[in-house]
C-alpha cells in the first residue's frame, strides 16, 4: 500500500520582479518524517516556507497538504488544516503575556480567522485555556506564563514561538532557523525537544544553518541554491555530494553553523 506524502511541493516558483527567489522547486515530506532544508544565505529557503504556508502566493506551481491542493488558501486556513510554523525573525507579541501569546495559537485551532477567533474567545475559553497550559508545560514555560513575552530571554522566546505553533495541534511543524542565536547547550536541548515531538508523530520540516543540528536530527535533507533544489538525500549522502559542496564553496559546510 502506498500512502500519499503529508506535504507535496510541485514545481513551486516565486518571482520578485526579475528575481527568481524560488525556481521550480519540487519535494515532499512523508508522514512522520524529519526533513531539513539547507542552503546558503539568500537561497530562497524562507521564501519557500512562505509559499508552503501561503504567506506568499506562488507565481506558479502548487502545494498539496494531506492530498488536497492548498495553493489558494489563506495562511490561517492552512494553519487550521494542521500546518504550523515559526519565523526566522521572532514574531512573539512582546506586550502580551506568555500565556496570551500561546492562547492565540490555540484560538487558531478552533477554525476561525485570528480576528473571528478573538471575537468568539469567550465561547472557547475553557478549551483554549486547557490547550494553552498543556503546551506551556510541554515547552517548559509554565513558570513564566504570566510574564510579558518581552521579558523572556532570547532562548525562552524561541520556545515560545514553537509553543504558539504547537498550540494549533499541528501535524506538520515548520521551523525557520530554530537554533539561530542559541548557544551549544541550548541548541542541544532544543534538538532533544524537537526529536521528542517527532517521536510522538509530528512531521517536521526545518531550515537551519547549524549543520550538526540538521545532520543529527533530520532523516533527509533537501539542499537549495539560487532558488533551485540541487540535492535531496540522507545526511550522509548530502555531506559528500560534490554539487552541495560546490554550492557552499567558500563557506565550509562543516562550519556553516559558526559562519551564519
Ligand atoms: N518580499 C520580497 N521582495 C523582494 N525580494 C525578496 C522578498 N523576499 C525575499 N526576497 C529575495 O529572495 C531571495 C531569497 O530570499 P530568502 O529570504 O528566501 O532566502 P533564505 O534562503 O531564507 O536566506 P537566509 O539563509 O539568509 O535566511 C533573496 O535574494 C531575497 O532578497
Ligand atoms: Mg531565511
Amino acid at each position: 500500500m502506498t500512502t500519499t506524502p503529508l506535504l507535496e511541493i510541485r514545481n513551486a516558483t516565486r518571482r520578485f520582479g526579475g528575481l527568481l527567489a524560488v525556481d521550480d522547486f519540487s519535494g515532499v515530506v512523508q508522514r512522520g518524517e524529519r526533513v531539513g532544508l539547507i542552503g546558503p544565505n539568500g537561497a530562497g529557503k524562507t521564501t519557500l516556507f512562505n509559499l508552503i504556508t501561503c504567506f506568499t502566493p506562488l507565481s506558479s506551481g502548487s502545494v498539496r497538504f494531506d492530498d488536497s491542493d492548498i495553493s489558494s488558501l489563506k495562511s490561517f486556513e492552512v494553519a487550521r488544516l494542521g500546518m504550523a510554523r515559526t519565523f526566522q525573525n521572532l514574531r512573539v507579541m512582546p506586550n502580551l503575556s506568555v500565556f496570551d501569546n500561546v492562547s492565540i495559537g490555540a484560538l487558531g485551532a478552533f477554525g476561525h480567522s485570528p480576528v473571528a477567533a478573538l471575537l468568539h474567545r469567550r465561547g472557547y475559553a475553557e478549551d483554549i485555556s486547557r490547550r494553552t497550559w498543556e503546551v506551556l508545560e510541554r515547552a517548559g514555560l509554565q513558570d513564566v506564563a504570566g510574564e510579558l513575552a518581552a521579558n523572556l530571554s532570547y532562548g525562552k522566546r524561541k520556545y515560545l514561538e514553537i509553543a504558539r505553533a504547537l498550540a494549533l495541534s499541528p501535524r506538520l511543524l515548520i521551523l525557520d532557523e530554530p537554533a539561530a542565536g542559541l548557544n551549544d547547550t541550548e541548541t542541544a536541548q532544543l534538538g532533544q525537544f524537537v526529536r521528542q515531538l517527532s517521536d510522538e508523530g509530528l512531521s517536521l520540516l526545518l531550515v537551519e544553518h547549524d549543520m550538526n543540528f540538521v545532520m543529527n536530527l533530520c532523516e533527509r535533507v533537501m539542499v537549495m541554491a539560487s532558488g533551485r533544489k540541487i540535492a535531496d538525500g540522507t545526511p550522509q549522502e548530502i555531506s559528500r555530494d560534490p554539487i552541495v559542496l560546490e554550492a557552499y564553496l567558500g563557506s565550509d559546510i562543516e562550519n556553516e553553523g559558526e559562519a551564519a
